[in-house]
């Protein structure tokens, strides 16, 4: 047996009898360590750090660079480069995983295993398959783990639920999920470029395989290759896809039942994988989804992102009724008539109340109480992996073909004269395009796998990932 495979089995079995005996009462101080400290981890720590009673005791990131700037805010907090410190210190009652997407189950999974609660960012998971073991692994040990979806504990999204349920905007006809932003390029090198010297890469790179990094830019900007990001799709597709199982799914539907994504990453010759215009039709055998995703400005040279049918722009979920319509992001929603008239406003608080929430469930033992319970977030999750898999299933995109794929829908051909019309807009001519347009996946929602003609080899490969020795996701949790 390995080292590391020693100490998972070690703490495990150590760390259960731990927990077990670990009650929280409503004085007791709450240990948080913080895993990653980049952007997004250096926010989460000043959210746990503003509940009251938790401390910020422990602080781990393979950059030094990241750990000097956190120790600054949090003095008498330990700090490591390596997580399987963190997991040894039985003073620890929760860790907040911020890392790169290739990280987050296995250091959940590690975290559990050694008796914490955790709280890990979103998308839950990098694949499929290994989303589901952090959710075997989250009820093997009976752990609280909330998911990064903050916007779940805006009370917005109850007040938005109360308005759907009042009806007065007549039945729901189909749900659009957009995502307008604005990015660059990533760069190209032509020599590999060697990580800071303040990194430990061994432990930066975990999971993920060990390639040539030909982008500019070490950090954040992993999210653009397949090997530790998921792409728009798996950024911002958790938010607004999660807003989307909550607020119009109300968490009955975990993975759509058909889903076909086309689109390509166009006008950057760069290093990065994943496609800066995506577009996906969902059949959920309910209301069907749009999902639509463009990192391109509105118009060649303009600084501004694209706009949905003049206006709206942003990240907004999208819910046409038959009386009107409600759009949604994560700073409020309005509802307009079918005029675009806005007649109704909700304002949201962005879901600060998030840590709150999980701090009181991790006291409470009670997982019930979490806002984003993790196989909640593992289901939002997994819709943002199957967009992403038909599109890297994608061959040569032909209009009518993709037409073709479904039928008397009117938004799926409104997406697609969109997507050419936003290329025109970029003076992008599509004819010359590496355009590309995947098959129409059938899943099995149970088994979280493809069926019928299309779970085909390399569909099912897409489904997990190779660990890379040393890294792997367990099996068995
Ligand atoms: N909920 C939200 O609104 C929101 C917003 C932004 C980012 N995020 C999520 O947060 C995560 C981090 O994003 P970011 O923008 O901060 O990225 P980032 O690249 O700025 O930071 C990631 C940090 O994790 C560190 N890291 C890598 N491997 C590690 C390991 N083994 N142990 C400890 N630390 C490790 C990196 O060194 C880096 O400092 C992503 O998954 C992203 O999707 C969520």
């Amino acid at each position: 047996m390995n080292n590391r495979r020693a100490f998972i089995k070690q703490s495990a079995l150590a760390f259960t009898a731990l927990s077990a005996s670990r009650v929280f009462g409503a004085n007791n101080t709450i240990r948080v360590a913080c895993i990653g400290l980049g952007g997004q981890g250096s926010g989460n720590a000043k959210r746990m750090a503003s509940v009251p009673g938790v401390e910020i005791a422990y602080l781990c990131d393979p950059d030094t660079v990241a750990l000097d700037r956190a120790k600054q805010a949090y003095p008498n907090a330990k700090t490591t480069q390596d997580l399987r410190k963190v997991m040894e210190d039985k003073d620890i009652d929760v860790v907040v995983v911020s890392t790169g997407n290739h990280w987050h189950v296995l250091a959940s999974i590690w975290a559990m295993q050694a008796g914490k609660d955790v709280y890990v960012e979103k998308p839950v998971s990098h694949n499929i398959w290994e989303g589901r073991k952090l959710v075997e692994a989250a009820r093997k040990y009976n752990r609280i783990v909330q998911g990064g979806t903050q916007q779940r504990s805006d009370p917005l999204q109850d007040e938005i639920k109360a308005f759907f349920d009042a009806g007065s905007l007549g039945k729901m006809k189909y749900v659009r999920c957009n995502h307008y932003s604005m990015r660059a390029t990533i760069g190209k090198r032509t020599e590999p470029l060697t990580p800071p010297t303040t990194v430990d890469y061994d432990l930066w790179l975990g999971p993920a395989k060990d390639e040539p990094i030909l982008r500019n830019k070490f950090h954040y900007d992993w999210h653009w290759n397949w090997n530790t990001g998921n792409g728009e799709m798996g950024n911002w597709g958790p938010h607004i896809l999660d807003d989307l199982r909550n607020v119009v799914f109300r968490d009955k539907i975990p993975p759509p039942k058909r889903i076909i994504a086309g689109g390509g990453r166009f006008g950057w010759d760069d290093a990065g994988e994943t496609p800066n215009t995506h577009f996906a039709y969902m059949d959920t055998g309910d209301i069907p989804v749009i999902v639509d995703f463009h990192n391109l400005p509105r118009q060649k040279g303009m600084k501004a992102p694209d706009v949905y049918m003049r206006r709206r722009t942003g990240s907004f979920l999208i819910v046409e009724c038959e009386g009107g319509y409600y759009t949604g992001n994560r700073g409020g929603g309005s509802v307009f008539d079918p005029s675009g008239k806005k007649i109704q406003t909700f304002k949201g608080d962005g879901g600060k109340t998030h840590a709150a929430n999980f701090i009181a469930a991790v006291r409470s033992r009670k997982a019930s109480e979490l806002k984003a319970e993790v196989e909640a977030i593992h289901y939002s999750s997994a819709w943002c992996h199957l967009g992403n898999i038909s599109y890297r299933l994608g061959q040569k995109y032909s209009r009518d073909q993709a037409e073709a794929a479904v039928k008397d829908f009117q938004p799926w051909n409104d997406v697609i004269a969109d997507f050419h019309e936003h290329l025109k807009k970029n003076e992008l001519d599509d004819s010359k395009l590496d355009i590309r347009m995947g098959p129409m996946l059938e899943i099995d929602a149970q088994k979280e796998t493809f069926i019928g003609e299309t779970a085909t080899p390399e569909a099912l490969a897409l489904l997990t990932r190779e660990f890379r020795k040393g890294y792997e996701v367990p099996m068995n949790v």
